[in-house]
């Protein structure tokens, strides 16, 4: 079967290569297009950076992803852009592509056809066009010669023109696609999906790809088996009820934001500060959950919430808490076969507050040396209930017992916050790495109770240290 997708509004039929051959050395490679660039090849400079396009409810949406990451059957069925393709003709240059001439936006031109894809969704969204909202846009394209103010500058002047409202016809993506003794599967249903992972148990299972997708761009490693969970209807679906809200595992981050942001406002600053803008667009929850990374930022803030996991496999269904998930370094609870079908977080009653924090060097596009999540509950300063996690201060994302111990009963204050670092270090065994020292690492998740403490107390002064 070919893979089908069409390029800059051509249709294109494409077999006889790799299901892991990468968009970005399709592009360069193969359809000849080399605007598109490779700096890193691995997620973090956004000069691979093009638009993908779905017609989903009736309405396009043009998403920017990194080409470096994706691999070419991710592309089936969707309508692609890149910057050879966004110019109505060859002397009517997008609005975008105008207003970065006129800003002198770019002097050696290396990152400007990133920038360009990444302004281009921008103009295509309904987004409102603020500087929050320019600085969210181009935190994953790294210009290093030029200087952001000429790019912002053409970004304020481009972006509110109004979208080209481009009629997208519904495209189909096959069941399955093969070359040479590779495989890649796009299951559509939850009993297809069980049903071909148990005749594939050694398959990798690609979400986004945005971790999986680094073996195959920056490792070169040549995957045999993979089953794709992003066209899976139950894996896409957000549920909610009084009492809490259900994310199906392959819903990305973008998708789940607007739904965060109005329960878990704290948890929606966090993931706002995961990757970029081309990574939240195709990296889901589950594929951070699936990964088991003592440093990935959702597991801590869900063990806090104290978050149910939904397993699935032909064997039927399982419930277990997201706490005991996580075995050991990456290493999980899942069975052969088995896999993550939805994330159940309960809301927050109106007594509980829910507060995460996230500690790295950069504050954009940047893995976390510690995240702290806590959801505490108080009456009459009085602690009536405390649920703490940390990532990045073991060998799994963890629960924070003692320091919950030491908590409930006791009454909320500075001096209370001032001694939890003990806790902290009954609870732990951070390490050293190149993030962090084990030391740096205890001395931050003790003080940012502190910080908890003068948030929670409605301290005037700012506690978040924003670029914008
Ligand atoms: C540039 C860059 C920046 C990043 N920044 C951050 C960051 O700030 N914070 C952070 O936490 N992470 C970060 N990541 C890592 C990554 O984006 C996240 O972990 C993301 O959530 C992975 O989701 P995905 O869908 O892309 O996973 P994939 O790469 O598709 O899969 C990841 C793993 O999960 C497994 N998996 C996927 N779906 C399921 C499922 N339904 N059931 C069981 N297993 C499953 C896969 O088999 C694979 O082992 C970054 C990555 C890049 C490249
Ligand atoms: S080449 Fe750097 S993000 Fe893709
Ligand atoms: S113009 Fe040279 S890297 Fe941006």
């Amino acid at each position: 079967m070919a893979l089908q997708f069409t390029l800059n509004g051509e249709m294109r039929e494409v077999s006889g290569v790799s299901p892991t051959l990468t968009v970005l050395d399709y592009l360069r490679e193969q359809a000849e297009l080399t605007g598109t660039k490779e700096g890193c090849a691995e997620g973090d400079c956004g000069a691979c950076t093009i638009v993908l396009a779905e017609t989903g409810d009736g309405k396009p949406s043009y998403k920017a992803v990194n080409a470096c990451l994706l691999m070419l059957p991710q592309l089936d069925g969707k309508h692609v852009f890149t910057v050879e393709g966004v110019a109505t003709s060859d002397d009517l240059l997008d609005p975008v592509q105008d207003a970065m001439v006129k800003t002198d936006g770019t002097q050696c031109g290396f990152c400007t056809p990133g920038i360009i894809m990444s302004l281009f969704a921008l103009r295509q969204s309904e987004a409102e066009v603020t500087e929050g909202e320019i600085h969210n846009t181009l935190a994953g394209n790294l210009c290093r010669c030029t200087g952001y103010r000429p790019i912002v500058e053409a970004a304020r002047e481009a972006c509110v023109a109004a979208p080209d409202g481009l009629a997208l016809e519904t495209l189909k993506a096959n069941d399955s696609y093969q070359e040479g003794n590779q495989s890649f599967h796009t299951p559509k249903s939850i009993t297809e999906m069980a049903e071909v992972f148990t005749a594939n148990p050694d398959a990798n299972l690609l979400g986004g790809g945005t971790d999986l997708g680094i073996l195959v761009s920056k490792e070169r490693e040549v995957l045999s088996t993979i089953i794709q969970t992003s066209r899976v209807a139950e894996l896409l679906e957000i549920n909610e009820t009084n009492t809490d809200i259900t994310f199906g595992a392959a819903v990305t981050y973008s998708d789940a934001l607007p739904f965060i942001e109005r329960l878990y406002p704290s948890f929606a600053t966090l993931i706002t500060r995961i990757g970029s803008v081309q990574i939240r667009n195709v990296g889901t929850i589950g594929g951070n959950i699936g990964n088991a990374s003592p440093i990935g930022d959702t597991p801590p803030c869900l063990i806090a919430l104290d978050a149910t996991l939904v397993l699935y496999s032909q064997a039927g269904e399982r419930e277990l808490p997201i706490e005991e998930f996580f075995l050991d370094y990456r290493k999980t609870d899942l069975k052969a076969g088995e896999f993550i079908k939805a994330i159940r977080l309960p809301k927050l009653s109106n007594a509980q507050e829910f507060r995460a924090y996230k500690i790295s060097k950069r504050y954009d596009q940047d893995i976390s040396a510690v995240v702290g999540a806590y959801r505490i509950e108080l009456e009459d300063n009085t602690v009536l209930d405390a649920r703490i996690a940390y990532g990045g201060m073991a060998a799994i994302p963890k629960r924070g017992v003692a320091c919950e111990t030491a908590l409930i009963g006791n009454a909320w204050d500075l001096a209370t916050a001032m001694t939890m670092l003990d806790f902290i270090q009954e609870d732990y065994q951070p390490i050293s790495d190149h993030r962090a020292s084990k030391e740096y690492r205890f001395q931050v998740a003790g003080n940012l109770f502190q910080r908890l403490y003068q948030d929670l107390s409605g301290a005037d002064e700012a506690l978040e240290v924003v670029a914008v």
